[in-house]
């Protein structure tokens, strides 16, 4: 008899490949209601779930004994609970790497979009108010040549790196460590975070969301940041005080955000739903047609692996 594989929202067909010698379930598209996932739990030794699914124990608890692997179809995490996973010995999987370039790119997005007020601008176009060319029409601060800090120079960070370069800008950086390698390459400066947030006229987040980086950027810090300044989370939205960040937007303490990730998603804050200096997507950092292939191709293919024993390629909880 073939495994039970739980699959739990619609994925790109190529996901499903890897899949093809289990028995496969599939939710819908949209995230499953609890009451649906924990139904469809019962007995399942694989899960290929998204970040919209909460992975805890009380899941792990309804899928038994026969549960061995929880495949995430992300780069963050935060939606497992790795602790309950491992005292029930559920390898836990995620999908670091293919996605790197494509959330660069919408980090970098979101920093030209904020910084040279696209939003508002489209906004105007659309609503039939444009009209004449302006010598003072929503002016914004440029982005080439401006120092950029990153928070988190992981795998897409240096990426954004990558792209700020080609932007004639300086890269600065903060994290738990050093890359020298990755100094070299951009010719990037470590700065501790305050002087980061003092320095820089643009920051982008690209920390995972754990115990320590939930609220990283709060209202002191964004009291740090200079009044010209456009912050960019594509991240997790929790790294980021939402409601100290519509205060200091509003107030024009910084200049500008972009942002593609909420604190409690898809609720946006209510006061950023009315501000004109911030640029709000709906966590699309990934959403290509190649990425998102490939991080449900790798997702399945390391379900697959573990339900056969081998090693998979992208474990969390080794
Ligand atoms: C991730 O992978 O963690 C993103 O937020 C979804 O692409």
């Amino acid at each position: 008899m073939p495994e039970k594989v739980l699959v739990t929202r619609e994925m790109p067909e190529a996901g499903l490949r890897p899949l093809e010698e289990f028995d496969v379930t599939t939710l819908s598209e949209g995230p499953p209601e609890r009451d649906e996932l924990l139904k469809a739990a019962r007995g399942v030794a694989g899960v290929l779930c998204t970040l919209t699914e909460q992975m805890d124990a009380e899941f792990m608890d309804v899928a038994g004994d026969s549960l061995k692997v929880v495949a995430n179809m992300a780069v963050g995490y935060d939606n497992v609970d790795l602790e309950a996973a491992k005292e029930r010995g559920v390898v836990i999987t995620n999908t670091p790497e293919v996605l790197n370039e494509t959330t660069a790119d919408t980090a970098f997005m979101l920093m030209l979009v904020a910084a040279r007020r696209l939003g508002e601008g489209e906004r105007i176009v659309r609503a039939g108010e444009w009209e004449a060319w302006g010598p003072k029409m929503l002016l914004g601060p440029d982005v080439w040549g401006k120092k950029l800090g990153i928070i988190g120079f992981g795998g897409i960070g240096q990426a954004v790196a990558r792209r700020a370069r080609g932007f004639g800008m300086e890269v600065l950086y903060s994290g738990r460590s050093r890359r020298e390698e990755a100094e070299k390459e951009f010719e990037a400066r470590y700065l501790e975070l305050d002087e980061l947030l003092e320095t820089c006229d643009f920051i982008s987040l690209h920390t995972p969301l754990t115990e320590e980086t939930t609220h990283l950027i709060g209202e002191a810090e964004l009291g740090k940041m200079k009044k010209e300044a456009v912050l960019v989370n594509t991240a997790r939205g929790s790294v980021v005080d939402e409601a100290a960040l519509a205060d200091a937007l509003e107030g024009g303490r910084i200049f500008a955000a972009g942002l593609d990730v909420y604190e409690e998603e898809p609720r946006v804050h209510t006061k950023l739903l009315e501000l004109e200096n911030v640029v709000l997507a709906p966590h699309i950092g990934s959403a290509s047609f190649e990425t998102r292939d490939k991080m449900a191709v790798t997702a399945g293919e390391d379900l697959r692996a573990v339900l056969r024993g081998e090693q998979p390629q992208n474990p969390v909880n080794a």
